[in-house]
């Protein structure tokens, strides 16, 4: 099986990933919400795997563009870095354009695994209305759950590849070789947002903007809250006999 281009994502634009399987008679479009450091990208990439869907992250998209060459920026990302180097969060109008120059991710005939979007009740609307607009819905939206002291043993811990983008966890999964990717042999770093001082008001916003989108969700009978204790394994296997849940 050919792996997604995560590149068409973090770029946007109009290319689309060249890939020779091909794709599932009946693609999963799946949102995964939960509080950050649930473990929602650990499971993106389990799922993507077993699923052929893309991980669409746009937490992803924001670190690309802080690495990126400026002159390479989209209006769009342009405007998100400004915010993100005020230290101010990203509005949701900067959000959706980002995401609005990546509609060729969400049409993409694999389906997707948006994590990290939509992240308020007014982007989860517009997702609605873009996803309406090309006839397609989405199966799922996943909700993990975690007590909040195991959330920050995993943000403190993670370590994250500068390359591949890969995760790992400094006790519950260390690479071979301290500091340096399983992977592609990239350097590992502690990502910004993940310093005690950070995790604390990303935890607080998740709070006031991303939990409504519970209750936004339920009522549209799509929501799946799932258990995010445990290996990760066994995370995915709960996940997995969800999904079997869905009918023709
Ligand atoms: P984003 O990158 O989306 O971060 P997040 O939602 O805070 O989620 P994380 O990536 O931190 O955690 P995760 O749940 O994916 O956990 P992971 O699998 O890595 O966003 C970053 C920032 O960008 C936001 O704070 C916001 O400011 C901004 N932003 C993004 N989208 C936005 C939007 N739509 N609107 C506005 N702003 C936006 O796991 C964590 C660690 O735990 C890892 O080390 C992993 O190895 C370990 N782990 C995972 N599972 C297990 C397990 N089962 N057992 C033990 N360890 C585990």
């Amino acid at each position: 099986m050919t792996k997604c281009d995560r590149n068409v994502w973090l770029q946007g634009g109009n290319e689309v990933c060249c890939r020779e399987d091909a794709p599932p008679a009946r693609p999963y479009r799946l949102v995964l919400l939960g509080a950050p450091g649930v473990g929602k990208g650990t499971q993106a990439e389990l799922l993507s795997e077993r699923l052929q869907a893309c991980q669409l992250s746009t937490g992803d998209i924001f670190r690309a563009a802080k690495a990126a060459d400026p002159s390479t920026l989209t209006p769009a990302m342009r405007d998100a870095l400004g915010y993100m180097q005020r230290g101010e969060l990203v509005p949701d109008d900067t959000v959706i354009a980002l995401v609005r120059e990546r509609m060729t991710c969400l049409r993409c005939p694999y389906g997707f695994l948006l994590d990290g979007f939509p992240r308020t009740v007014r982007q989860a609307e517009v997702l609605d209305e873009m996803l309406a607009g090309e006839n397609l819905h989405l199966d799922f939206v996943l909700n993990y759950e975690l007590p909040f002291e195991e959330v920050i043993n995993r943000l403190s811990g993670r370590r994250t590849c500068r390359v591949c983008k890969t995760t790992y966890h400094i006790v519950t999964k260390p690479p071979r070789q301290e500091n340096v990717c399983d992977k592609c042999g990239g350097e590992l770093y502690q990502r910004e947002d993940d310093r005690p001082e950070s995790i604390r008001v990303r935890l607080q916003a998740y709070e006031e903007s991303t939990a409504p989108l519970v209750d936004y969700y339920a009522k549209h009978g799509i929501l799946r809250t799932i258990s995010a204790e445990g290996s990760p394994q066994e995370i995915f296997a709960r996940t997995m006999q969800i999904l079997s849940e869905r009918t023709a």
